[in-house]
């Protein structure tokens, strides 16, 4: 099958994602965009599929998990992992496998080590980046984007005194 792949993030200003299992920021703007973009289709029969590995799975509250309205997939090397109400798969071809007639768009939610995989990929659609303009503590970075891959501004916004952006990074201008 031939879904359009996407990754999407928020970075701060030295590509930092996250700390110690966590997001170090709380941004309900960022949040509200996330939760849109990956719930939203263009077909109302479809839906669209998540992709992140067992560490991000696991920093989700309970209550959160799986991420609602989407298809879940979890990646995990250890054949007995288990993810409730979430499709487990033990490499990136098995979960873009999962990717069935019934999915519109697969987006590649993280964390560190699963964007750094997609990154390369010949077959990736896009970026989403939201872009925020401090420094945090961080233990995980996202990776070098491809320089063919260009930066378009969506919006520029400010919360609780942090400016940040909503970019799309796509091949060529
Ligand atoms: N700012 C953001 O937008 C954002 C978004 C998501 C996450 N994050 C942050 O990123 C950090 C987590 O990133 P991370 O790099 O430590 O972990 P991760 O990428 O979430 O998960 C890594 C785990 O995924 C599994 N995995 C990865 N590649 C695989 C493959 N090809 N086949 C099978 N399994 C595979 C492995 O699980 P097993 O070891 O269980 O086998 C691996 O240990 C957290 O701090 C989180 O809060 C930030």
């Amino acid at each position: 099958m031939n879904h359009k792949i996407y990754l999407i993030a928020a970075a701060d200003q030295k590509n930092g994602i996250g700390f110690k299992g966590k997001i170090p920021w709380d941004l309900k703007g960022d949040m509200k965009f996330f939760k849109k973009k990956t719930i939203k289709t263009d077909n109302a029969n479809k839906l669209n599929m998540v992709v992140m590995g067992s560490t991000t799975w696991e920093s989700l509250p309970e209550e959160h998990r799986p991420l609602s309205g989407r298809k879940n997939v979890v990646l995990a090397f250890d054949k007995n992992y288990k993810a409730e109400g979430a499709t487990v798969a033990h490499s990136i071809e098995k979960a873009l496998e999962e990717a069935d007639e019934r999915v519109e768009t697969i987006f590649i939610v993280g964390g560190a080590k699963v964007y750094e995989q997609f990154a390369k990929r010949r077959d990736l659609t896009g970026i989403y980046l939201t872009r925020i303009q401090k420094e945090f503590k961080c233990d995980a970075f996202f990776p070098k984007i491809p320089p063919s891959f260009k930066p378009n501004l969506i919006k520029e916004t400010e919360e609780n005194g942090l400016r940040y952006q909503f970019l799309l990074y796509k091949k060529g201008k």
